[in-house]
């Protein structure tokens, strides 16, 4: 039995190399049929966007005039819960992120923006921290841009500094972008993170920025 799995592998890596879907961007393996299956979900929803038909019980939390955003929190229906999990499929295949748990699952918030064509074009996930490292400015010594790990591998002080809120995942449909849909999130998350408070930029902190990620969060805390 050891020899034929063997084979296996050793035809997958001469045979059927991973690919990279030149639309969506998700690397897969085109010899395995649940990558395949995978990868179409995945370039179907990053194409397409997805749908959110309305629920009968949703939380408001923000009105515009391009849409809103709903609030949804772990003990919500599952249809809700499904539909984050669905978003957040999503975003972690574009992040190039293997799936993670989070660390408080029970604690988690998440804010879904609803465009007026009934679609999800924004999603911001939310946790509760004690403390953050604040990203230095630049990263010192000569840059190698060849691998994605090198681009997030900011600067970090070494002195932790209190934080209230952790954003997980903040992510905008790629179509809607620069369209304030993020400053809109955050600034609702601000308001509805905690009861009876409005955050401050300094409670709170973005983890493992992307260079978006980053671009996005000095502007917005400068703001
Ligand atoms: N380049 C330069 N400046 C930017 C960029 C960018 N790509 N994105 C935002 N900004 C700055 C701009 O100053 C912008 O204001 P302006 O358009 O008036 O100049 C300001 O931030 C506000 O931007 P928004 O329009 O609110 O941001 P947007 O809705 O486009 O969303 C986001 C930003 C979420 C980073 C989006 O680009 C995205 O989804 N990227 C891919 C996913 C990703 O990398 N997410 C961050 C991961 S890190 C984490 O999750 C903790
Ligand atoms: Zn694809």
């Amino acid at each position: 039995k050891e020899t034929k799995d063997q084979l296996i592998i050793d035809a997958g890596q001469k045979h059927f190399g991973a690919t990279t879907c030149k639309s969506c961007g998700m690397v897969y393996a085109t010899c395995s049929p649940e990558d395949e299956l995978q990868h179409a979900q995945h370039h179907h929803r990053f194409l397409e966007g997805i749908r959110y038909a309305g629920w009968k019980k949703e939380r408001v939390v923000a009105e515009f005039w391009d849409g809103k955003i709903v609030m949804v929190l772990p003990r919500d229906p599952t249809y809700a819960i499904r539909k984050v999990e669905e978003v957040q499929e999503l975003v972690d295949n574009e992040l190039g992120f293997h799936q993670v748990v989070p660390r408080y699952p029970n604690k988690t918030k998440t804010f879904l923006f609803i465009s007026d064509e009934k679609k999800v074009v924004g999603c911001l996930i939310a946790e509760p921290i004690k403390q953050a490292f604040r990203v230095l400015s630049e990263p010192s010594g000569p840059e190698s841009p060849s691998s994605k790990e090198c681009h997030r591998a900011w600067q970090c002080s070494d002195v932790p500094e209190p934080a209230v809120c952790g954003i997980s995942r903040i992510w905008v449909f790629r179509l809607k972008r620069r369209k304030r849909i993020a400053r809109r999130l955050v600034d609702t998350l601000r308001n509805w993170f905690m009861f009876g408070c409005f955050l401050s930029v300094n409670e709170i902190a973005f983890s493992d920025p992307t260079p978006d990620g980053k671009l996005f969060a000095t502007k917005y805390c400068n703001t």
